[in-house]
């Protein structure tokens, strides 16, 4: 396997398990920046693996890995199962539709359940907020959030820092600092935005997020991101543009006037782009509905979408999580 670790800051980070001292992946606001650095910088050997014919370790090898997923999820599901895999771990999926959960299992009972199967790292999706540190206080493994609820989904934030690094770097520069990045959607539903404002600004960049105001949270602007609620405005000099869908399953009640309405003011068309930085980059963490909050011209933009490669960047991020994560279990020195 080749590494790509040449550029590694090396000393930069605490050594052994000091570098990431947390036994769960719960959240972008527990960990510290220089934390968040390690594991992109940990991921970098998998994206090296994930790019060779022969995609595996065995690492992982004799772990039992569940993915235990209360909620729809495509890609996110898709990645940690394929990450797993490739790590060498027994990987094991259970979907809530065909679990005891819709039998009126409680939560507390289904976490004591995978808890006995002796699992060595669980992946929740669920889709209330908080349910992740729920399962997690009751469980003896390390566990992973894969989305809880409105709250956060910190592999998509250290999935995007990892693709935007790769980007920026493929440009000659180095670091987030000052990095004008403008997030557009439901910036009030989605636990993606949450994670990203305190991943990207934690490394830096500077951040406008742009929402119509029922969709933006009220305080906003104290977590240090620039509010707006016109997109044109905040487009000007941004260089990274990331577009989030209207998450309509987490709506009770009327929040846009119509989808008609909604693209009119806050979509992504190549006629807005323009209003970016002549070379801006555009990300979404998919699903897409493409014609509403971006268009396809914008979404297949060579050189200029980042969006298939967030995706290949997501595999590489989760790798590097349950690699990590997993040192103590399997005694790996300093960390066990
Ligand atoms: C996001 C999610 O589930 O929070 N998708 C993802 O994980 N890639 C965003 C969304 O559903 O809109």
């Amino acid at each position: 396997m080749t590494s790509t670790r040449t550029s590694s800051p090396a000393g930069r980070f605490p050594a052994g398990a000091l570098a990431f001292p947390h036994r769960d992946l719960v959240g972008i606001g527990e960990l510290q920046t220089h934390e968040i650095l390690y594991i992109l910088e940990e991921a970098e050997q998998w994206v090296a693996l994930n790019r060779q014919p022969h995609k595996h370790s065995d690492l992982l090898s004799g772990l039992t890995i569940i993915n235990a997923f209360f909620e729809n999820s495509t890609r996110t599901l898709l990645s940690f199962e394929i990450a797993g895999k490739r790590l060498g771990a027994d990987v094991v999926n259970m979907h809530a539709a065909q679990s005891s959960v819709k039998k009126g299992e409680t939560l507390i009972d289904t976490a004591m359940t995978l808890n006995a199967m002796r699992a060595d790292a669980i992946v929740i999706r669920h889709g209330s907020s908080g349910a992740v540190r729920l399962i997690a206080n009751r469980v003896d493994c390390p566990v992973l959030n894969a989305g809880d609820g409105q709250h956060e989904h910190p592999t998509q934030a250290l999935l995007d820092a990892l693709t935007l690094r790769h980007a920026l770097r493929a440009r000659g520069r180095e670091e987030f600092n000052g990095l004008r990045i403008t997030i557009c959607g439901d910036i009030l539903h989605s636990r993606v935005a949450r994670s990203n404002m305190l991943c990207l600004t934690a490394l830096g960049a500077k951040l406008r997020v742009c929402a119509p105001p029922a969709l933006l949270p009220a305080g906003i602007g104290e977590i240090g991101v620039e509010a707006f609620h016109d997109f044109d405005a905040a487009l000007d000099g941004a260089e990274v543009v990331m577009m989030l869908r209207l998450q309509n399953e987490r709506m009770s009640g009327q929040f846009i006037p119509s989808a008609r309405e909604y693209r009119h003011l806050y979509g992504l068309t190549a006629k807005r782009l323009a209003l970016a930085e002549p070379d801006a980059l555009v990300m979404h963490p998919g699903p897409m509905n493409r014609g509403v909050e971006i268009d396809s011209d914008v979404a297949d933009l060579p050189g200029r979408s980042l969006i298939t490669r967030q995706v290949e960047m997501g595999v590489a991020i989760r790798m590097a999580c349950l690699d990590v994560l997993t040192r103590r279990t399997r005694g790996v020195e300093g960390w066990a």
